[in-house]
Parts: structure tokens; C-alpha cells; sequence
């Protein structure tokens, strides 16, 4: 594990005050794993970007014992009550230790690592490249790859998956240790097959889905887009009448829980609204998963065989925040539709009281917790200063 003591854990551990989650005792699980963050030098486990998914979902880190700052208001997300606006998408909770992990650092909401009906193997090495770009709209062709991390990167793992029966045990036990008061989200993708109809993919998502709610997920999200895949389950976004069908299949097999449909990056006004057409069966809408681009190493070659990936963090602020804005107009000019989740470049209390301002229910930060993992803490702080 990459290892650092930040100045705010500095600022936390100087207090020591310990946070035993606030669902009254400790379960076993808490009992036997919790470390607490109360040395001035305590190191603060991360993500290991030089190292595979494989190393890294074998070597999660453990709950932290800290002070979790009370954030004033009254905060739902899908309508279900939280602490704070805050949370994690897909992406960083690569298994039920890390989703307790961060539950431990004040996030309200861990969505759980998009999962499948089937084992997948990840993308090798690199995962995650570091980029040098200002901030992203869509019409950027390429980047080129940054010698350090200046806030975005390159996303690249084609969804890996664990075989169902590994993960379905795995969200069971999590949403049984983790805190009353968290939310446990399960991000489910249907993977296509050769001669699959839009009708098998929908039921293949819906199966995801249904076993995700009976593992004990509090809401399900499904994953409309990625563009680190090239078959047409990574672009379901952008096919309205297709994410229509495929809702419906999820929506049945779900019931009356909570459904999140995750999409990617929308400009236009005519897409939006034939979005929300389409996905009248969803609760909310999580955007933006990441804006698409190439990427152009230090020597001149395209990674990635000259794909694109998506680009996730502190550049695509500005586009998501803009979507969440479009989203938001023609949903109050509807006078109904989905609730919004504000997902994209999200580092700051600012950041997040902007998306907040632009109509968003909860804010969720992907790659700034994964550098930062003390940031939840500190947006915490902010927002109740
Ligand atoms: C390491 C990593 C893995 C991700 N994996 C997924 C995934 O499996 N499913 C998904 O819907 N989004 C995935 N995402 C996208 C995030 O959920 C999020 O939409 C994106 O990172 C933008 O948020 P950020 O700017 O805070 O990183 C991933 C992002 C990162 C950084």
C-alpha cells in the first residue's frame, strides 16, 4: 500500500476522539479489524496504482477509528435518510473490506464495485494513467500521460468481475457489518454475448440485479456506461429505447427498491430529454461516469491500442457539473422525473455545494478518495463549518 500521513489526519489524530460508527455497538467484524487513526505520523492506506485490481482487492485496508464530523441538514439520498451528502461510485470499493474501509473515513453511501453474471478477468496493467489535461467537454481527441497525478487519469479495467457466488457472499456479509446508517449501493452491468437480443441483455442485467437485492443491497445501480468496453453494454446510455427495455427488465425484477441508472456524458438537450423519457422506471440518475479520450504516452505511442478511456477526476468538474444543470432544468420543466446524483471532479466542499446548487440529492467522489482517503473527513468538516 502506498502510505501518508496528510496534514488533516494529522488534524484528526491530534483530537483522538474515536468513532465506533454511530450504530451503537460494535459488531465482530468492527471488534476484530478496526485500526485507529491516532498517531500523528498514522499512515492511511489507498489504492496501489502500480499494483493489479487482483493484488488490490486481496489487500483492502482496515476501518479506522476517527473523529467523523456532523455535517448539518437534513441529507437522503434515493430518498433514504444520510448523515451527509456524501458518498462513493463504483469504481474504488473493490469488495465488502473496502466499502467498510471508507464507511470508516465519514462516507455516507459506498456503491459497490460493478459486478456480473459471470467471472471477468481485468484489463492488464496499467489501470489508472495519470493525465495532463485542463478541464474535459468531450471534444478533446488526446492527452498526453503526466509524470505525476495532477487531480485526473485515465481509467482502464474493462469492469472485472467476480464470479457471483463470490460477490453475492461478499455484499451479504458487507451490508450485514456495515453501520445501520450507511447505504450499501450494488453497481450491476449485463455483459452481451455473440447473438444476444437487447431482450437477453436485459435479462441479464435484471438477474444481476435481482441477486444484488436478495444479497441485501439497499439500491441497485446499473451501469449504462463505459467506454472502457467496446460491446454495446459499455453504450447503453446513448440508445434510449434499448436502456428503456432494459430499465423495465430491472425494474421488475427490484421491485420497489431504489434503482439508480449510472450514465455517461451528455451535451445535448435532445439526448437528455430522450433519456429521461426513456428511464421513467429509475429513481435517480448517477452522473457522469468519465469523459472518453486517447491517450499519448511520454515516448509517442498510444496506450491502450489507441482506444479511448475514460477520463475520471478533477477534469471533468466543469461538464458533469453542466449536465447535472441540463438534468435538472428539464426535470423541473417536466415537474417530475429522477432524483440526481452529482458524480465528477469532486474535491471540495465547494465542488460539492455546487452540484447541490445545480439540483443534485448527493454528491459522490471517485478518484480524489482514492488519492485522498481522508477527504470525506475534510469535506465533512467544511460543510459544517
Ligand atoms: C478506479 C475507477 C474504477 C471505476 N470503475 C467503475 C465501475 O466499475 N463502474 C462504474 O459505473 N463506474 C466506474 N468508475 C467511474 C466512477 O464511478 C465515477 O463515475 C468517475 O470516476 C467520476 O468520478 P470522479 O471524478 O470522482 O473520479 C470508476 C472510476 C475509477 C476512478
Amino acid at each position: 500500500m502506498l502510505r501518508d500521513g496528510g496534514p488533516f489526519c494529522n488534524h484528526v489524530s491530534a483530537r483522538r476522539i474515536a468513532y465506533h460508527f454511530s450504530a451503537g455497538p460494535q459488531n465482530d467484524f468492527q471488534r476484530r479489524k478496526m485500526t485507529t487513526m491516532s498517531h500523528p505520523e498514522s499512515a492511511i492506506d489507498r489504492y496501489n496504482a502500480a499494483r493489479d485490481y487482483a493484488w488490490n482487492y486481496a489487500h483492502p485496508p482496515r476501518p479506522v477509528t476517527c473523529e467523523v464530523p456532523r455535517v448539518p441538514g437534513n441529507w437522503t439520498f434515493c430518498g433514504l435518510k444520510t448523515t451527509s451528502p456524501l458518498g462513493m461510485p463504483a469504481g474504488p470499493l473493490l469488495n465488502g473490506d473496502w466499502i467498510l474501509y471508507y464507511a470508516s473515513l465519514g462516507f455516507d453511501v459506498l456503491t459497490y464495485k460493478t459486478v456480473r453474471s459471470g467471472y471477468r478477468a481485468c484489463y492488464p496493467l496499467p489501470n489508472l494513467v495519470p493525465v495532463r489535461t485542463g478541464p474535459l467537454h468531450g471534444g478533446e481527441l488526446e492527452l498526453s500521460v503526466a509524470a505525476e497525478m495532477p487531480g485526473s487519469w485515465a481509467v482502464s479495467f474493462g469492469m472485472p468481475s467476480q464470479e457471483p457466488d463470490v460477490w453475492r457472499a461478499d455484499v451479504e456479509r458487507t451490508r450485514r457489518e456495515l453501520p445501520w446508517d450507511k447505504h450499501l449501493n450494488v453497481s450491476v452491468v449485463g455483459t452481451v454475448q455473440p447473438d444476444w437480443s437487447i431482450e437477453d441483455l436485459a435479462d441479464d442485467y435484471a438477474r444481476c440485479a435481482k441477486w444484488a437485492v436478495e444479497s441485501g443491497a439497499d439500491t441497485v445501480e446499473v451501469n449504462y456506461s463505459c467506454p472502457n468496453v467496446s460491446t454495446c453494454d459499455g453504450q447503453l446510455y446513448q440508445q434510449p429505447a434499448d436502456a428503456r427495455l432494459v430499465t423495465q427488465a430491472v425494474r421488475e425484477a427490484v421491485g420497489q427498491r431504489p434503482l439508480i441508472v449510472k450514465i455517461g456524458h451528455v451535451t445535448t438537450e435532445s439526448e437528455a430529454a430522450a433519456l429521461l423519457d426513456a428511464l421513467d422506471g429509475a429513481t435517480a440518475l448517477a452522473m457522469t461516469n468519465s469523459v472518453a479520450a486517447t491517450i499519448r504516452d511520454a515516448d509517442g505511442t498510444l496506450l491502450f491500442d489507441g482506444q479511448k478511456r475514460g477520463i475520471c477526476g478533477a477534469a471533468t468538474f466543469e461538464a458533469s457539473l453542466a449536465q447535472a444543470q441540463l438534468f435538472t432544468r428539464l426535470i423541473r420543466e417536466r415537474g417530475c422525473g429522477p432524483r440526481l446524483i452529482g458524480v465528477g471532479g469532486v474535491s471540495s466542499a465547494a465542488h460539492v455545494r455546487a452540484y447541490l446548487d445545480a439540483g443534485a440529492e448527493c454528491v459522490h467522489i471517485a478518484t480524489a478518495a482514492m488519492v485522498e482517503p481522508t477527504i470525506g473527513l475534510k469535506i465533512r468538516a467544511e460543510l459544517a463549518g
